[in-house]
This record gives C-alpha cells, structure tokens and sequence, in this order.
C-alpha cells in the first residue's frame, strides 16, 4: 500500500494512485474552507478526526448493507479506498432547518422538517456548487435516471442508520452532505462523513458540535472535533 503520484488534491483531501489501479490512498489534511473557499484555515489534527470518523462510519454502513469506497484505515490520516470515479453531485440530506435552507425559505434553525429533505448541488468551485434537481441532472448527463435512483435511495437509509448512531451517541444529525462515485458500474458511498460535512448538535444543550463552530467563529472548534470522534469511539 504506497502511495505512488498524486492524482487530486481537493480543499482537505489528497488522494494518491497506488500500485494497484483498482485503489487510491486518501491524505486527510488539516485545511479548513469555508463559503466555497472565502475563508481559510487550519483546524489542528481535523485530518485525523476526519479520517478515523469516516472509516468508522463507513465500515458501519457497509455492515449495515451501503456499499462505500471504504477498504482500510492506514493511518491517522490516510485510508485505502476503491478507485472511484466521483459523480459532480453533491447530495444534501435534512431533518432539520439550518445553514443555507434555513436563509432560503427564512426558516429559523432548529425547525424540525416534516419530511426528510433531499436536495443536489452540482460539484462546480467556479459555479459556486448552485442547487439543481434530476431534470438539470438528466439534462446535462450528471447522472443515468437509475444512479440517481440508487443514490436518492442510499441516501434516505444512510440517513436513517445515522441518525440512530449519532443519537445513541447524544448528537442529533441535523444535515449532511454525501457524495457518490461509479466503481466497477455500480453507484457506491464516497468521499468523507465528518464533522465538516455533517451538522451535529449536541442531543441535550443544542451546541453546535460541527463546522459552524469555524464557519462562524464560535470557538472550541479543535475541541469539538475531538470531543464528537470520542463520542463515536466510545
Ligand atoms: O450550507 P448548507 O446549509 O447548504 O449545508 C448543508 C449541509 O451540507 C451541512 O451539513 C454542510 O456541512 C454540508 N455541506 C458540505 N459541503 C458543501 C456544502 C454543504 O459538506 N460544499
């Protein structure tokens, strides 16, 4: 498992070839971004959080049936992952009003939705990621009508394992964003899910327990990032 050139290096994540064509290596990196990338920082040893957190999570989705791009956990900060090619979707799931949607439709944070709220964004930095639904999918060829099936089907599942994970782990799942990538023909689970992709409130006191507490200067953000993996750790 070495890692050979580096193929992609994103706002947290670098990701290598290996000898092997059918797998990549993936290097959490301490980068933070936010607001499509205005605002920069560093957030100590989230690489780390973030990478033992997703492979934690994605081992347990895929007992749970989900299939992911997750092998190995190598390090602190790198996993081995199937070579996938990533879909220019970004897949919003949520149970709970906040951040974008609730400026949008002037929802006040915190209103639980009455049906889970399923929502894509076309993966374009330049574009800004604008929202689109599956007739712009279709019509420009993001995605076949069946991988947007499969994806809008893993996702609801996804959502319903994890909400019961996090809530036994006294963390209420407000939103987060998926990703999916083709591996061998078949729609699979990629990129992360972490405290930078997911919004996580503490079950009892509402703290923020996520990257809101960068995004909007709210301090403690190290801290949070470990307190929530030693939540999921325990
Ligand atoms: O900003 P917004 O409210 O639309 O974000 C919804 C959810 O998706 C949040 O959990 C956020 O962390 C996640 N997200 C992400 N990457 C993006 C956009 C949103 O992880 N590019």
């Amino acid at each position: 498992m070495e890692k050979l050139e580096m193929l992609y290096e994103g706002k947290a994540k670098k990701v290598y070839k290996t000898e092997n064509a059918d797998y990549y290596i993936v290097e959490y990196k301490d980068d933070a971004t936010a607001f499509n990338g205005v605002k920069k920082g560093t957030i100590h040893d989230k690489g780390i959080v973030n990478n033992k957190m997703s492979a934690l999570l994605f081992k347990m989705l895929e007992e749970k049936g989900i299939p992911t791009h997750f092998e190995t956990l190598i390090n602190d900060r790198e996993q081995y992952v199937k070579a996938v090619k990533i879909l220019p979707l970004e897949v919003i799931v949520r149970n709970v009003a906040a951040g974008s949607l609730s400026k949008r439709l002037g929802l006040e944070e915190g209103v639980p939705m009455k049906q889970t709220v399923l929502e894509f964004c076309y993966k374009d930095d330049e574009l800004g990621d604008p929202m689109i639904n599956e007739y712009h999918i279709a019509a420009i060829e993001l995605a076949t009508e069946a991988q947007v099936e499969k994806i809008k089907a893993y996702s609801f599942q996804i959502n319903d394992i994890l909400k019961a994970f996090f809530l036994e782990r006294d963390l209420k799942l407000i939103d987060f964003k998926l990703e999916f990538g083709v591996f061998k023909d078949e729609v699979i689970l990629a990129d992360e899910i972490s405290p930078d992709t997911c919004r996580l409130w503490d079950a009892h006191t509402n703290e923020k327990m996520d990257k809101d507490r960068f995004r909007r200067d709210l301090g403690n953000v190290e801290d949070t990032y470990q307190q929530v993996l030693g939540r999921l750790e325990k």
